[in-house]
């Protein structure tokens, strides 16, 4: 009897909702408005269902976080069992999602899709650079191109979402995860975050070739204290609107669906639980109207932090500071559902956070049709596809920094015998990058495999692979043994002997930057630093290849090696890339999109500081000004710095007017000239200053660059302009607003060396 109602009742339900799932299929062709259909959904559902849609389990055998707690694994697969699940992580493949899509609607009693995330940061199986290197690139139409590759690919195999962008703005290269984004600066930041959410998320994201983004980690996460991963961070509002939000709300400009939250605390309140981050800015001020999914197991941390005195409270302190969904701590699944039966949470408050999330949900389609982004044909014949390879291949080489190249020692006169050392010279694992979703392990093309590619077939080879950087076993989870073995040195010293010229490929392990790979020193890891001294002192002709996912301390390699080349991460066609640019088919063009330091010491440093009350330079004629008397002043290379093969020189700056109004655009103009001997690309920068306002302002900040490619003698006249909306920042009143008087303004090759004029914002009446 008891079964038979229930079957009934099932029925009904079926009913109404397949009435419902037609109504809405045809309703969207009049308009995008899902609303009163969630309402209607939301009316249909028990708590214990709504809670459902809050929680997010990951794929018990691909862990992008700790291992689970006793009793986990039971939970999960109670949920599962009952449907009472609104989101999966680290589900992949059209076979897998399908599997567990089937699973969940044939259980609930609803038939709400799942919506599948995974972290797609830099490409799911072909991999592009890591986000810091594509950044170098400073062209926006690769980025974004990348992120729409990433998302075809991700998408043909099932995922609908992916927690990427990551916008967090840090000025500490110990901080591992400075490889995620896009490195110092707000300004460039903000156009790269756009882009990559525009790539990602297309115009329609109910396109089952796009799929959602989420800006994270909201907010300030990359200004974890003494760069240490998962630390707090104590900040002024001051760096928080002007620095640290610009990025996010340039995400929600570009229409971002969802955001995360960070494992970190802003000025004691752990961001996850934090309403005046979630409540207050995102969803009141910037009218988000996504869901905000925490990180991964953040609620339950909520408690480790010590703003909870328990798990319960925890949940509670997170939902309602607006943490709509549960990333894997299952506390929602737990907790969630006394403390709204207790009234300690009102219910309208897990109603709004459902119908956010279903709303992302409807967005891209998944009440049509729940398996529109399975795809075996698509995830055959697009994924790793020649045509995304290639794609690959171009923002690749436009990601490549030239540090250094004394004496034109690049590109490679061939042909030549090359001593080819390095642990990364046959490395096909480490150009992947950490981050990797779903590229095959090995699969890069290696530095080695580029060369003998590329170079004339009379350039003779010679290989020493010189050290390891790592002993054992590497992976994203595992713990790193760094190797101190040198018993390679003396194969590579003879190597360095018999030939031309050295190219060394050296660096880091992809594994040691990324989520919880901070580090204190940030020099070459193990013994590369003697290796690279070894083959120095035998043949001084050399040129450093370096991978890396951080800035790193170069300072004795930019002192004596003639030539270096930044080739972070590069992805799955690295070693074409790298020997694209050697060998002069490609002249680089990247500039860097975060300042080296020249010691570890320095850190925190980055070019958009303030002037501090006692500024001044090496020439000053007395010791009391802001300095370190160990160490030269400024960074190694700064904000925006790269060399190209030819030389580019700026003349003639000069503004249309030396007094503008609010209301009325300013035109810098200057001339560039390709002064060298070959075509190439130059990335032209704009920066202000703001001299004095009602809160003291960086000494520079960047407002404006362009991508030029000049012939070899040519010369073009490049003209930006600035409206007072190029000035406005967050004042002492606390408004986004420009404050009249007098301002510098730079243009220039990178963030050092500029041209400078004056002018002056005039009070308005
Ligand atoms: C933790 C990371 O902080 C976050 O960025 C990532 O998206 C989740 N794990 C899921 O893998």
């Amino acid at each position: 009897m008891k079964t038979g109602s229930n079957t009934m009742r099932s029925l009904q339900f079926l009913i109404l909702f397949l009435c419902f799932v037609i109504n809405a299929c045809a309703q969207k062709l009049v308009s995008p408005n899902y609303e009163s259909k969630i309402d209607a959904l939301i009316g249909l559902m028990t708590l214990e269902e709504k809670i459902g849609q809050l929680t997010q389990i990951s794929n018990h055998f691909d862990l992008t976080g700790p291992p689970p707690q006793e009793g986990d694994d039971k939970k999960r697969y109670e949920l599962l069992s009952k449907g009472l699940i609104g989101s999966m992580l680290n589900v992949t493949s059209v076979e897998d999602t399908r599997r567990a899509q089937e699973m969940v609607l044939e259980k609930s009693r609803l038939g709400i899709p799942l919506l599948f995330g995974m972290d797609v940061i830099h490409g799911y199986r072909t991999m592009f650079p890591i986000p810091l290197g594509e950044a170098a690139s400073w062209d926006l139409e690769a980025v974004e191109l990348s992120s729409r590759i990433a998302a075809r690919e991700a998408s043909a195999s099932g995922i609908h979402w992916t927690f990427a962008p990551v916008v967090d703005i840090t000025r500490d290269a110990r901080w591992g995860r400075i490889m995620e984004g896009a490195g110092e600066d707000p300004y460039l930041g903000s156009l790269v975050a756009a882009a990559r959410v525009r790539g990602f998320q297309g115009d329609h994201l109910d396109s089952s070739y796009t799929i959602a983004a989420c800006a994270k980690h909201f907010a300030a996460y990359g200004f974890a204290e003494s760069g240490r991963d998962y630390n707090i961070v104590d900040m002024s509002e001051n760096t928080l609107y002007n620095v640290v939000l610009p990025p996010f709300k340039a995400c929600l400009d570009a229409g971002v669906a969802t955001f995360m939250s960070g494992y970190h605390e802003l000025n004691g309140i752990p961001a996850t639980a934090d309403p005046l981050l979630l409540r207050d800015i995102l969803k009141g001020e910037w009218g988000f109207e996504g869901f905000v999914v925490s990180d991964y197991n953040s609620v339950r941390e909520v408690a480790s932090h010590g703003l909870a005195s328990n798990r319960q409270e925890a949940t509670q302190r997170a939902i309602l500071a607006g943490s709509d969904m549960d990333m894997g701590s299952l506390c929602y699944s737990t907790y969630l559902g006394e403390l709204v039966e207790s009234g300690r949470v009102p219910e309208s408050v897990a109603d709004e956070a459902v119908r956010r999330v279903l709303r992302v949900k409807f967005q891209l389609g998944l009440f049509e049709d729940p398996f529109r982004y399975c795809s075996p044909e698509r995830e055959r014949t697009e994924v790793y596809s020649e045509k995304n390879r290639a794609a690959s291949l171009d923002i690749a080489r436009k990601s490549i920094v030239l540090l250094k190249n004394e004496g034109g020692l690049l590109p490679l006169k061939q042909p030549r015998r090359i001593a080819v050392i390095g642990p990364l010279v046959k490395d096909k694992d480490v150009p992947l990058g950490s981050w990797r979703a779903r590229a095959i392990d090995n699969s890069a093309v290696s530095l080695w495999e580029g060369l003998q590619k590329t170079l004339h077939k009379d350039t003779e080879l010679l290989y020493a692979e010189g050290c390891r950087i790592t002993a054992g076993k590497r992976s994203f989870r595992d713990k790193l043994t760094i190797s101190y073995d040198t018993s390679g040195f003396a194969a590579a010293r003879e190597a360095a002997r018999d030939a031309d010229l050295v190219i060394m490929a050296i660096g880091e392990d992809c594994f040691q930057s990324a989520e919880a790979r901070s580090r204190t020193d940030i020099g070459l890891p193990g013994v590369q630093q003697q290796l690279l001294e070894t083959v120095y002192a035998v043949n001084p002709n050399v040129v450093v290849v370096l991978m890396n996912g951080r800035p790193l301390d170069l300072s004795w390699m930019a002192e004596n090696v003639p030539a270096i080349v930044e080739t972070w991460f590069l992805g799955s066609e690295s070693g074409n890339a790298i020997a694209d640019v050697l060998s002069g088919k490609y002249n680089p063009s990247g500039k860097l999109p975060a300042s080296f330091p020249r010691s570890v010491g320095q850190l925190p440093i980055y070019y958009n500081h303030k002037s501090t009350g006692r500024p001044g330079n090496e020439n000053h004629n007395h010791i009391f000004w802001s300095h370190y008397i160990d160490e030269k002043q400024g960074p190694l290379w700064p904000f925006g710095y790269g060399l190209s093969y030819t030389t580019f020189e700026y003349t003639g700056l000069e503004l249309n007017k030396t007094v503008i109004s609010s209301d009325e655009q300013l035109e810098v103009k200057a001339t560039l000239e390709n002064t060298g001997k070959m075509g190439g690309h130059e990335i032209a920068q704009l920066y202000i200053c703001d001299l004095a306002g009602s809160i003291t302002r960086p000494v520079k900040e960047l407002k404006g660059f362009r991508k030029i490619w000049l012939e070899a003698g040519e010369q073009r006249e490049i003209t930006f302009i600035l409206t007072a909306e190029d000035l406005k920042f967050y004042n002492a009143a606390g408004k986004w607003e420009a404050e009249p008087g007098e301002f510098k303004v730079f243009v220039g090759g990178n963030s050092r060396e500029n041209l400078e004029a004056v002018f002056e914002l005039k009070e308005t009446r």
